[in-house]
């Protein structure tokens, strides 16, 4: 995509979004959705890679981890928030909400859209 070709299309002010806030917003008939991760922004289609479920509705949550000892024991599970999921609300599929990659099958990813900050707005580039 050459510059020229670049849309902004404007999300709201950066100081609205929290940590772990979201926006969904519609594109020309597109919806998307823009969350606040860790301080950055990412967006995606609100559209499932499974059957097109509002996957930007879906809550988030740490990846829940298992954790072994040296012997293979289970010792139960923990949380790792660096790691969020987001979960679509029609069937549970997880994506990870950094990258937008399907978490059971990482080469299926939610369709990205790039996003910007400028004079303390936020943006998503179409
Ligand atoms: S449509 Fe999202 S998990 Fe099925």
């Amino acid at each position: 995509m050459t510059e020229r070709e670049r849309t902004q299309v404007r999300v709201g002010p950066v100081a609205e979004f929290r940590d772990g806030d979201r926006r969904i917003i519609d594109v020309g008939g597109t919806q998307v959705g823009v969350f606040r991760v860790d301080g950055r922004f990412v967006a995606y289609e609100n559209q499932c890679a499974h059957q097109g479920g509002p996957v930007c509705e879906g809550q988030y949550y740490p990846r829940m981890e298992a954790v072994f000892d040296d012997t293979g024991r289970s010792l139960g599970e923990r949380a790792n928030y660096d790691v969020p999921h987001l979960v679509c609300p029609w069937h549970s599929w997880e994506y990870d909400i950094h990258t937008g990659e399907m978490v059971g099958l990482r080469g299926l990813k939610l369709r990205a859209f790039q996003t910007e900050q400028k004079d303390g707005d936020v943006y998503v580039i179409v």
